[in-house]
């Protein structure tokens, strides 16, 4: 498949180069130790380190894949974009820039000054405030409902079951009080949907969803295809959907490092604390890749040095 990129070249995409663009980030970066784990949840502590994969899936259903593509880690903050196309799905574009925000923070990913500022309005899905309010505002009359819509949604995105990890649940919901003050804060300011702390705890629950870097993949290759899973084939949320949460993405998935991905790569993107970085090629691909060691601002170092390394080689910044 060949495709002409705005500047007139040639977007290389056949198979071979795919290959070759995975097979060279990978080397490049396997030996790399720069950053290190997310301990404020001990769980993630514990998750080896080394572990690195790189995935892509075209909007054609094609898998490529490289490094430990078996291993199963907490989707940890990309929960936040799959929660967050439902409830757009659900209530409307219109519904989500009224009652939780969509402008960037610049601010850390769990920010309360964010909120106490501008009294829980004008933030966004993406971050931990926003996303708790998120999480609340999923159709549902309670929380079974809404815990079995935000399994459901995630399942298909995947193109597979998932599965929720215990551990990694249980430990971040004994450690989540900066969480649950969040939640409270936002309460205050009536821009909670369901109660709060049920609302947390789904929340907690939906981060702790168990994923392998090749349903990461997929969840962006079905972003990357206008809301219809290229592989099951599954109409998993609308093109106007996918329309309106791929520009929250590109200016919020990165937290206060958003400006700086986006200068550099072009491409909208989500990253987990769990070591996950989601990014998407609209029209082409979706690429996933893992690696548990995070820098500053929470993001996976080699996922994100390996995502920018092949969208660079496959020329698929849009600008
Ligand atoms: O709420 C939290 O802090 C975590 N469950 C998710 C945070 C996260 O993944 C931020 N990522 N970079």
């Amino acid at each position: 498949k060949k495709s002409k990129t705005k500047d007139g070249t040639t977007a290389t995409s056949d198979k071979g180069s795919i290959e070759a663009a995975l097979n060279e980030a990978y080397t490049k970066y396997k030996d790399l130790k720069e950053g290190k784990n997310a301990d404020y949840i001990p769980e993630l502590a514990k998750v080896p380190s080394e572990q690195f994969a790189i995935v892509i899936v075209t909007t054609d259903g094609q898998v490529f894949s490289k490094g430990d593509i078996d291993a199963l880690f907490s989707i940890q903050s990309i929960s936040k974009v799959i929660t967050l196309a439902r409830n757009i799905e659900d209530h409307g574009a219109q519904a989500i820039q009224d009652k939780i925000g969509v402008d960037p923070t610049g601010e850390k990913f769990n920010s309360a000054v964010i909120v106490e500022n501008k009294k829980g309005k004008e933030i966004n899905p993406l971050v931990n405030a926003g996303a708790i309010a998120s999480t609340s505002m999923i159709k549902g009359k309670d929380y079974n409902e809404k815990w079995n819509t935000i399994m459901q949604v995630h399942n298909d995105f995947a193109g597979r079951q998932l599965a929720v990890n215990d551990p990694v649940y249980k430990s971040e919901a004994a450690t989540n009080q900066h969480n649950q003050a969040l939640a409270s804060l936002m309460n205050s300011f009536e821009r909670m949907y369901f109660d709060p702390p049920q609302s947390v705890d789904i929340y907690t629950k939906q981060c702790a969803i168990n994923v392998n870097t090749k349903d990461l993949a997929q969840m962006a290759a079905t972003f990357a295809n206008g809301g219809t899973n290229p592989v099951t084939k599954k109409k998993v949320v609308s093109p106007q959907t996918v329309a309106h949460t791929l520009p929250v993405m590109a200016t919020c998935g990165l937290y206060d490092d958003s400006g700086i991905w986006f200068y550099n790569v072009g491409l909208p993107a989500k990253s987990g604390v769990g070591g996950g970085i989601i990014a998407v090629v609209p029209g082409q691909y979706g690429i996933a890749a893992f690696s548990p060691r995070l820098d500053e601002a929470g993001n996976s170092v080699r996922a994100q040095k390996a995502i920018t390394d092949i969208v660079n080689k496959l020329n698929l910044n849009p600008y």
